[in-house]
């Protein structure tokens, strides 16, 4: 069995908690955007729903690896907002609670020389980093709405 530092697993868990509340917010607003009748963002925030569960069944494993009882210990509350703005805004939080998770392990487990969960953690902190991006550029369009007719990149 691989010896462990107790705040490796420590972190693990709490990815896993955070993890399982982003996958309960993005199916949430999947079936709540399917009643405003926006199909598109629906399809859009199940997407999401399956990578954020993917990436929590890389987090199982890498606890059954390291011979942890997989277990989240606390969704979070899911909060509410009348329009898809607002609950893009909320996504922009969670996302950035996770980012910042990933980056403090990633910086602890170069502190310890673990190296192996150093990668495991830096590969989530990158595809989090893209969430939070591709959510950004979502949101800009609420701001810029014009800026969907005309790309500003050039196309091929
Ligand atoms: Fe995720
Ligand atoms: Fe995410």
């Amino acid at each position: 069995m691989v010896a462990v530092h107790p705040r490796v697993s420590g972190y693990l868990g709490r990815a896993l908690s955070l993890e399982l509340s982003a996958v309960q917010q993005y199916m949430t607003q999947a079936c709540l955007a399917e009643q405003w009748g926006d199909l598109e963002a629906a399809g859009r925030f199940r997407r999401e729903t399956v990578e954020e569960l993917q990436h929590a069944e890389r987090l199982v494993q890498r606890m059954l690896q390291l011979g942890l009882a997989p277990g989240a210990s606390q969704l979070k509350p899911i909060s509410h907002a009348p329009d898809l703005e607002g609950l893009l805004r909320l996504d922009a939080v969670l996302e950035v609670d996770l980012i910042e998770h990933y980056a403090e392990a990633v910086r602890f487990c170069e502190a310890i020389a673990d190296t192996d969960n150093r990668a495991f953690f830096a590969a989530l902190w990158q595809e989090e980093s893209n969430h939070g991006q591709e959510l950004q550029e979502w949101l800009a369009t609420f701001a810029n709405p014009e800026a969907l007719a005309e790309p500003q990149h050039a196309t091929f």
